[in-house]
């Protein structure tokens, strides 16, 4: 069959590990979905930037909207990041001109998952996003394939390393939150608006996604009561180490009597749980379903290699063909249940 022609949109650590992978294991690939993979052009901010291997065999867009909308690309790769701006408005384009689309952008469908979603189902094209949750760890496939047998339960997790660094790592240096904080900082390990890390804000992103997934919900990333990391002193850390305890950025999503219950928080969990021994940038999803009880899923939640990974394994489904709604059942369908909280204090 035909080759399969990609256009990619962001060359940057994810963008790069997508093209490393195609080009290394492009028969391998071939042989696996029964096509060529191959990219017809791709888009950046700097076209003159060094990014460690050759793109002059690619057609250049400066306009991510321009390659959106090629005549010879059919999935538009979006790697650009940002819930607003040239990410959505390329994904936007790529959809309304009949498309496939495979992002790794959680804050574009956390926030703007419904319309997408929809606009997708109604033009029968693809919008996958394995690499938005837990970079490497397929657990996009694992609940919507693996568990579709299943009523489930709760989702829950740590699902951002460089909070899960800063907590292990001021618990095992005894340093306090400022201290680490400027640490991950300088080692690059924060996003470039750090906020988005120790605020919570970029895990909610995935637990959003996550939930509607699980639950068949319209992504709902405004019902999470959401808090950060950056009040969890070295005191706190200390005191649940005492009772045997750690403090983890933990996201819980399940349905409840009164809703759909959906947090991000800083959250005590035993020592000895699965949970309690995740050390380091590492992410962990556990998932809950009627029939197959508990699967913990652990592994790289991000960096090139591990997302980038996931995003080969979008495109191997498009490749072969495998389509789906994008939220595990149709758009259209998906319920808006009350929040749990609604009525708390
Ligand atoms: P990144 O290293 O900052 O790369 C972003 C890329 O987008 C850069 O190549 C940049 O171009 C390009 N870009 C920015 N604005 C653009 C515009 N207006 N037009 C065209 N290109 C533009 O980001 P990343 O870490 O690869 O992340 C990409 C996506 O993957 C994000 O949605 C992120 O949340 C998600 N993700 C990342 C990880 C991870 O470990 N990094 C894990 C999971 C998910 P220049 O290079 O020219 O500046
Ligand atoms: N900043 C994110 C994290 C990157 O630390 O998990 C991957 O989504």
């Amino acid at each position: 069959s035909a080759p399969l022609r990609l256009g990619i949109a962001g060359l940057g650590t994810v963008g790069i590990g997508v093209l490393r992978i195609l080009r290394k294991h492009a028969p391998l690939l071939a042989e696996r979905t029964g096509r060529q993979i191959t990219i017809t052009a791709v888009s950046a901010r700097d076209k003159s930037k060094d990014r460690g291997l050759p793109l002059d065999r690619y057609a250049w867009e400066d306009d991510p909207v321009a390659l959106a909308r090629r005549d010879d690309v059919d999935v538009f790769v979006e790697l650009i990041g940002g819930d607003e701006g040239p990410a959505k408005d390329a994904v936007e384009a790529a959809l309304a001109a009949g498309k496939d689309v495979v992002t790794a952008n959680k804050a574009l469908l956390a926030i703007h998952g419904q319309e997408l979603a929809e606009a997708a189902e109604e033009s029968g094209r693809a919008l996958r996003y394995e690499a938005a949750v837990a970079g490497g760890i397929p657990v996009i496939k694992s609940l919507a394939e693996g568990l579709a047998g299943n009523d489930i339960t709760r989702v829950m997790g740590v699902m951002n390393g460089s909070c899960n660094y800063i907590l292990t790592r001021m618990e095992s240096a005894g340093l306090s939150y400022a201290d680490v904080f400027d640490e991950a900082n300088g080692l690059g390990y924060l996003e470039a608006d750090p906020q988005l890390d120790v605020g919570g804000i970029d895990a909610a992103h995935k637990l959003a996604i996550l939930s509607s997934l699980a639950f068949g919900t319209v992504v709902d990333f405004d019902g999470i009561t959401l808090d950060g990391i950056e009040r969890v002193s070295i005191e706190d850390i200390h005191a649940a180490a005492d009772m045997g305890y750690k403090v983890k950025l933990l996201g819980v999503a399940q349905k409840t009597g009164r809703g759909l219950e959906q947090r991000m928080q800083p959250c005590l969990v035993p020592d000895s749980s699965p949970l309690g021994q995740l050390d380091g940038g590492t992410n962990m999803v556990v998932l809950e379903g009627d029939a197959v009880g508990q699967i913990v899923l652990r592994g790289p939640g991000a960096g090139e290699g591990p997302t980038a990974s996931a995003v080969l394994a979008d495109i191997c489904d498009i490749a072969r063909g495998v389509r789906g709604p994008v939220f595990g059942k149709p758009a259209k369908t998906l319920t808006r249940m009350p929040r749990a909280h609604a009525d708390l204090p």
